[in-house]
């Protein structure tokens, strides 16, 4: 018997079916993105859904789906997502946020080599029938320094990588990261400028890294130096960047995110990096591959299983964070609660009604709601008279009784 319906749209990794379907759902995979009736249409009687960043998921749709339970964002954007409408409705919200992290870090070592061989300027000029052999202008990177801003998920694997073909790593980051190998932390940023052969910035969007590097940033760097950005376009003012290159303060950069990118392939796209010497250009293409692209239809049919099958939100991006080991023999329901005071003695008070044993109960909250996972012991009478009397209850948002 099947433990309920998944849809899956947008050509999701056929992994992810299988990984579902496996324990025991009924999944639907479909090719493309859907628009917000289609999708209504489509989700109907679903209690799972995976989108990718083209599918919007709106208020409208959530409303129109009272069995939808969790949503998986098979990427890493979620703001396709009505987030704090599904919150409020008590359906968590899951992403992969890592899955590309080693993809990213493997084109920026790429990216470090092309700018310091002028790579991309001497493959074009082939291709063109011009002949420019020299080596003026062209380094190793061995023995350089790179700076790295944002020492995160990817920053760190950056580091490794680096370290391994024979660069000095530092790093800069708000928070105190613990360095691999020899990377190196450096006290500020514009330390980190001034020390840099190479920077590359991995930081995420926030109001503070928010055009961090300028024209004051890049004046500090070291002349002839190069830039990387693949975190996010908005870091980076980019006609300061355009002007540091065609001055030559900076001997080239490399670019994957801009402040506006286009909707879709197959879109136009200008911008005031185009046809500047030695900067190399490429559609937000960092997270791109067939390794990210299986690793994310593994890690978010895994996050939608485990909510699925123990309530566990641990990773939610709109939801507070709760998770419980099952004891054998025990109940487990789910609860999602307005947070405002006297909820608990509610819920217990309903359990101990019952005349049911509660052996563990967890609980998380944020500004609009809590969630609470308890397991009882007790008759198996007891689990759809106490999901019933707390379904009742005003200050309910929703309730799973798990199998
Ligand atoms: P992460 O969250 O693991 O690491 C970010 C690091 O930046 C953290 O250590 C944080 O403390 C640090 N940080 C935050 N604000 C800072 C500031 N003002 N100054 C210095 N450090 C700061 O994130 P992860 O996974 O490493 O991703 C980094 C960036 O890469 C994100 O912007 C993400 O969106 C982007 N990305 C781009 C992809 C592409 O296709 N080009 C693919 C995947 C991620």
């Amino acid at each position: 018997m099947s433990l309920g319906r998944v849809l899956l749209v947008e050509g999701i990794h056929p992994d992810a079916k299988r990984n579902l379907e496996s324990e025991g759902y009924e999944v639907e995979l479909l090719p493309k993105a859907l628009g917000e009736s289609e999708l209504i249409e489509a989700a109907k009687g679903a209690i799972a859904l995976g989108i990718r960043s083209k599918t919007r998921v709106t208020p409208r749709v959530i409303e129109a789906l009272p069995e939808l339970c969790v949503v998986g964002a098979f990427c890493i954007g979620t703001n396709q997502i009505a987030l704090d409408h599904a919150n409020a409705c008590g359906i968590p919200v899951f992403n992969a946020p890592f899955a590309s992290t080693r993809s990213v870090a493997e084109m920026i070592i790429a990216e470090i080599i092309i700018l310091a061989r002028q790579l991309g300027d001497r493959n074009r000029d082939v291709h063109r029938g011009v002949w420019s052999k020299s080596a003026a202008g062209s380094y190793e990177i061995r023995g350089k320094t790179l700076g790295i801003v944002g020492y995160g998920h990817i920053g760190r694997q950056v580091g490794v990588l680096a370290e391994a073909m024979g660069m000095k790593v530092i790093f800069y980051d708000i928070a105190p990261r613990l360095p691999m190998g020899n990377n190196r932390p450096v006290e500020s940023l514009e330390a980190l400028l001034e020390q840099s052969d190479f920077v590359t910035l991995h930081v995420p969007e926030t109001p503070q890294t928010k055009n961090m590097i300028g024209a004051k940033e890049i004046a500090r760097m070291r002349p002839g130096s190069y830039l990387l950005n693949a975190s996010r376009g908005t870091v980076v003012d980019i006609e300061a960047l355009a002007e540091a290159i065609r001055s030559k303060h900076l001997a080239g950069a490399a670019v994957d995110v801009y402040p506006e990118e286009p909707e879709a392939t197959g879109d136009g796209f200008v911008s005031p990096l185009q046809n500047l010497p030695n900067v190399f250009l490429t559609p937000h293409i960092g997270g791109s591959t067939v390794e990210a692209q299986v690793a994310i239809g593994r890690e978010v049919s895994q996050a939608l299983l485990s909510f699925l099958k123990t309530g566990n939100t641990l990773g939610a991006v709109n939801f507070p964070q709760v998770e419980l080991q099952r004891r054998p023999g025990t109940h487990r329901i789910t609860h999602v609660h307005q947070n405002i005071p006297g909820v608990l003695r509610d819920v217990n008070r309903i359990v101990s009604e019952v005349g049911a044993n509660v052996v563990a109960q967890v609980l998380g909250t944020d500004a609009g709601i809590g969630y609470l996972i308890f397991d009882f012991e007790g008759d198996s009478s007891a689990p759809p008279i106490i999901s019933e009397r707390l379904a009742r209850l005003e200050t309910t948002i929703r309730v799973r009784r798990l199998p």
